[in-house]
């Protein structure tokens, strides 16, 4: 289908990414180092109100959907969210962010339901490391949850973690080591300045230029972008089943591939991650006779993305974490 969310400077988003909650069980060290704070009772999107929003979504050429949080699977109801979202016409790819945190037990249900990609948080493969970082003496478990998710018939699993100076920077041949005969990409993201974690961003941000030297310089390879493909660089080795990508959103050029929206759990439209605010949608999706005045008012949103973030300048918007908007 055409797709009619393009913006001024030609770039098309396919791919929205839906946050469910901004709730997190997990206190990563660069997101929520105290853990969640509930300030307010918030409301969620109902599944009737994602619904809407999809479908909308669907109809201007959206074909992808994430679903990201906080922790999306805290939503008691997110197997139907996800049932819901694989109902809708035109919606070929349903991925999932998650910290891995019941991945063993329910990662067959969600791929039942319609899950077809799937990325997990993993910050080290040392499980001290990894216990200090989330907060939780999990990896031993997630790491079987990712056993079993790749026995299961989805498209893709990527791993997520945040490249942290002197704290996993130095540990890359573990990851090597995985990806010998596990066909996982790992994923590498520069950590992002946020509202919130200026002091922590000054300690531990290491440009991703680090990584990309020793890929270079251990036999990997740059692989081609393909059309679409988002700003993640992959690189590839013929000895290895896995791949490596590289996020780094401090390089010169990284929003020119942008492709990605973002909906916050409460309804609200973000044109960028580190935008100064989003714009509420939710009074328009209540009922499905608002379609069009809902697709219309994404569209006229979408004419105010700017080419790109202003992070160079230490400026990262309104965004407090990344749970908040979802990462
Ligand atoms: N910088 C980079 N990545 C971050 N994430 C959360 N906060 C940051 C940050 N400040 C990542 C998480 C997860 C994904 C949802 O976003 O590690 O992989
Ligand atoms: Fe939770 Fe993800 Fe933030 Fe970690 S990075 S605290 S898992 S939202």
């Amino acid at each position: 289908m055409n797709n009619q969310l393009t913006d001024s400077l030609g770039r098309e988003f396919p791919y929205i990414r839906l946050s469910l909650t901004d709730i997190c069980n997990f206190s990563c060290s660069y997101c929520l180092p105290d853990g969640y704070q509930c300030e307010s009772n918030k409301e969620f999107l109902s599944i009737k109100e994602i619904k809407n929003l999809i479908t909308a979504f669907a109809e201007l050429g959206v074909w992808k959907i994430r679903l990201t949080g906080g922790e999306p699977t805290i939503r008691k109801d997110f197997l139907s969210i996800i049932k819901t979202i694989k109902s809708i016409q035109g919606i070929r790819q349903i991925a999932m962010t998650t910290n891995g945190y019941k991945l063993k037990q329910r990662v067959k249900s969600w791929v039942s339901a319609g899950l077809t990609h799937l990325n997990i948080s993993v910050d080290s493969l040392d499980p001290k490391l990894f216990h200090s970082l989330t907060g939780h003496n999990r990896l031993q478990e997630i790491l079987e949850g990712i056993n079993l998710a790749q026995q299961l018939p989805i498209k893709r699993i990527k791993l997520n973690a945040v490249l942290l100076k002197n704290v996993n920077s130095h540990q890359f041949h573990q990851y090597e080591t995985l990806l010998k005969n596990n066909r996982i990409s790992m994923r590498f993201i520069e950590l992002m300045q946020t509202g919130d974690n200026q002091k922590y961003f000054d300690q531990y941000h290491v440009p991703a230029n680090e990584l990309k030297t020793h890929l270079l310089s251990n036999g990997w390879t740059e692989k081609l972008k393909e059309v679409g493909s988002g700003p993640a660089i992959e690189y590839i080795h013929p000895d290895y089943n896995g791949s490596f990508g590289v996020i780094a959103p401090y390089a010169k050029d990284f929003c020119d591939s942008c492709n990605r929206l973002r909906v916050s759990s409460t309804g609200d439209f973000h044109l960028c991650l580190f935008g100064e605010h989003g714009f509420s949608v939710r009074h328009l999706l209540q009922s499905e006779n608002q379609k069009a005045e809902l697709k219309q008012t994404l569209c006229q949103l979408l004419g105010r993305k700017r080419k790109q973030h202003f992070l160079h300048d230490g400026n990262s918007g309104g965004t407090p974490n990344l749970a908040s908007v979802g990462g």
